[in-house]
């Protein structure tokens, strides 16, 4: 008798301009449960409005769990040991943990796990996410709460971009050739989702830093 393949641990994704997405990936009492456990993350560790090396405030509101943060400052963009008012960033909540374990089936867990806010009028430009060690390792990116509008592009700032509404409980892998790709939100649709009773919308990304 033929040996029966273990279950995938994930559905097959889509692909587009290379991202893997896994729309609805976390159904709707995982994208509870994942807001309970970002309740207790931004209560130890709050949301902060980083100010851009350029001096600009960012529009996004950022906090994050983990061994290491991103964090954006006069100084510069980077991974730092502590949030920016001096104290440890709590631990990547469990689950969070067992989503990049099931998509990734990495065996090595990211030392990063940053939480972004957006509210209405938020969003992120265009960039890569190039400060960690190894690019060899993939970023992981889950959506909660309201549609955003999320752009893909290329390995270059001036290549061709194609977009679409990440959906809450969305998650997004970006790996292989997609994982140095520009990428950036261009808004969301407040009220488009009742998961956060503030509204507003949540990205989680998971990222290996050291190699
Ligand atoms: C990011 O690239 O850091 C955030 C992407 C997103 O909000 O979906
Ligand atoms: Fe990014």
């Amino acid at each position: 008798m033929p040996e029966v393949p273990p279950e995938p641990a994930v559905p097959a994704p889509l692909s587009q301009a290379g991202f893997l997405i896994w729309p609805g990936l976390l159904d709707p009492a995982e994208q509870a449960a994942w807001v309970d456990d970002l309740r207790g993350v931004v209560a130890a560790a709050p949301l902060v409005r980083p100010v851009t090396p350029g001096g600009r405030a960012m529009s996004v509101r950022m906090t994050g769990a983990g061994r290491l943060g991103w964090i954006a400052d006069r100084a510069g963009y980077r991974y730092a040991p502590q949030h920016p008012s001096g104290m440890a960033w709590p631990p990547v909540p469990p689950r969070i943990l067992a989503l990049w374990r099931r998509v990734t089936g990495l065996s090595r867990d990211p030392d990063c796990c940053l939480v972004n806010y957006y509210d209405p009028g938020a969003r992120m430009g265009l960039h890569q996410d190039r400060d960690e060690g190894d690019f060899g390792f993939p970023v992981l990116s889950v959506s909660l709460g309201d549609d955003g509008l999320f752009r893909m592009g290329g390995a270059r700032r001036g290549d061709r971009t194609v977009s679409r509404w990440l959906r809450s409980g969305d998650v997004v892998l970006m790996a292989g050739a997609a994982r140095l790709a520009f990428h950036g939100i261009d808004r969301i649709r407040p009220g488009s989702s009742r998961l956060l009773p503030q509204g507003g919308r949540l990205n989680v990304t998971l990222r290996v830093v050291a190699g």
